[in-house]
């Protein structure tokens, strides 16, 4: 297991470019599996996640090279129809295959993928969907096991409790493209990721319009077939970056970063006292003044993302005031709070929120991973933090995040990978 040691105090300068969407490129690749044929996808990251996704599609019999930011996937041939629990449990996102499968071979056995630290996470509306569909489902020794003939169109509600699912809108989407007939889904994700996988099926081939929005229409087609596509820039990724030029009260240009997809993180930048300059080819972040504080309250997009929570709780831990935080994607969202706390920030939780006192300064410490965006916080933290901090367990930013040490030390800090 590797950890990362960072000297803090380092303000980030220079431009870095920002990487593909690991959440696009997750069930872009998943979704090879509706046809035979050839793709390329470019701007796919190196991550950890998406050589998990290449094992569950060569575990299912497909042919997946990676050459730099380029995959060519071959789908021709027979697949299989089950995708393990060693793989699953390994990565969530593995459950992307579930839609194609059934689309494509009427048969998927894909596991449940179990506990996670940021939350429940039910799988309850992917099935919901998938049975709106027609597809027969059951749970079987910790499997989602699902047949059908033939897919048919329908008309779908699929907001949960905690509103639209990303998960749930690309896996019944990427489905319906080979069921007979019109499937319109109310209530979908309108994240960019959800735009970006509907873009890349319709270069396939699918009829779907409305993607982006909170409906969403497919007109079943009989066959798809491969393309070439590039997946877009990381909103997440971006907005971490943003954050990290913000509290080392430094000046990042993001390049090739969109303003669209992460508006809500740069309107809270600015209100906390960056300036940000928006640019053709990406967005500048600077940061001369006090860190000031304000509340924010995570939302589906385009409200502000659960996953850039963690990292500016980080950020408002050095604000000149006091913040609250509400979590309302995922409850368990919080595991960064008490090492932030080792830190010395500031931070009480009551329930879905918590309160950020901010302090003048944070000191290293030794602290520990606990989820992708957490150890992202964790890592900003250490930027800004008088001494040195030692992130345990970084096997999970690298879920998320490519070469980030190396990325971080061309903008100016000092921070090291080891071995434990
Ligand atoms: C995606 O997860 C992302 N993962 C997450 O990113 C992200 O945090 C999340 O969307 C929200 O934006 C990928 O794209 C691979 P959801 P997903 O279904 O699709 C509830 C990261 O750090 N729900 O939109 O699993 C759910 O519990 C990761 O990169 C149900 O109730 O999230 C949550 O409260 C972590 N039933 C809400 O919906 C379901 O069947 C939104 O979750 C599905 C979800």
């Amino acid at each position: 297991m590797d950890k990362f040691l960072i000297e803090g105090g380092n303000s980030l300068k220079g431009e870095v470019k920002i990487k593909g969407s690991k959440n696009s490129a997750l069930p872009i690749l998943a979704a090879t599996l509706l046809c035979e044929d050839e793709f390329v996808i470019e701007n796919v990251p190196l991550l950890r996640d998406i050589f998990t996704m290449k094992k569950v599609l060569e575990i299912l019999g497909v042919s997946v090279f990676i050459e730099g930011d380029r995959v060519k996937v071959d789908t021709r041939g027979a697949v299989g129809y089950e995708a393990p629990y060693e793989l699953v449990k390994q990565m969530r996102a593995s459950y992307y295959v579930l839609g194609p499968l059934i689309a494509r071979l009427g048969r998927a056995m894909v596991s449940l993928p179990g506990g996670c630290a940021i939350g429940t996470r039910p799988i309850d509306l992917h099935i919901r969907g998938l049975k709106k569909l027609k597809a027969n489902i059951s749970i079987t020794h910790g499997y989602v096991d699902a047949y059908v003939t033939k897919l048919k169109g329908s008309h779908i509600f699929l907001e949960g409790p905690n509103g639209p699912s990303v998960g749930a809108t690309i896996n019944v989407m990427t489905a319906a493209t080979l069921a007979k007939g019109v499937t319109v889904i109310e209530g979908a994700a309108m994240e960019p990721e959800v735009e970006d996988v509907a873009n890349f099926l319709n270069k396939c081939g699918a009829k779907i319009e409305g993607q982006g929005t909170r409906r969403i229409e497919i007109k079943g087609v009989k066959k798809l077939h491969g393309c070439e596509y590039k997946i877009i820039p990381d909103r997440i990724e971006a907005g971490t970056l943003a954050v990290g030029a913000a509290i080392s009260r430094g000046e990042v240009f993001l390049k090739g970063a969109k303003k669209v997809h992460f508006e809500s993180s740069l309107n809270k930048l600015k209100e906390v006292g960056a300036d940000i300059i928006v640019e053709k080819d990406g967005v500048a972040v600077k940061m001369d003044r006090d860190i000031g504080s304000t509340d924010i309250e995570t939302a589906p997009f385009p409200g502000f993302p659960t996953d850039m929570q963690a990292q500016f709780t980080a950020l408002l831990s050095l604000s000149d005031g006091i913040s609250i935080v509400r979590e309302k994607i995922f409850e368990e969202r919080f595991m960064h709070v008490m090492e932030l706390v080792r830190m010395g920030a500031d931070i009480r939780r009551e329930g879905d929120y918590v309160v950020v006192k901010g302090v003048p300064y944070l000191y290293g410490a030794e602290v520990m991973a606990s989820d992708l965006r957490a150890s992202a916080a964790l890592v900003l933290a250490g930027l800004s933090a008088s001494g040195t901090t030692i992130v345990r367990r970084i096997y999970h930013i690298d879920r998320g995040y490519e070469n980030i040490e190396e990325r971080l030390r061309k903008l100016g800090a000092r921070i090291w990978r080891q071995e434990e």
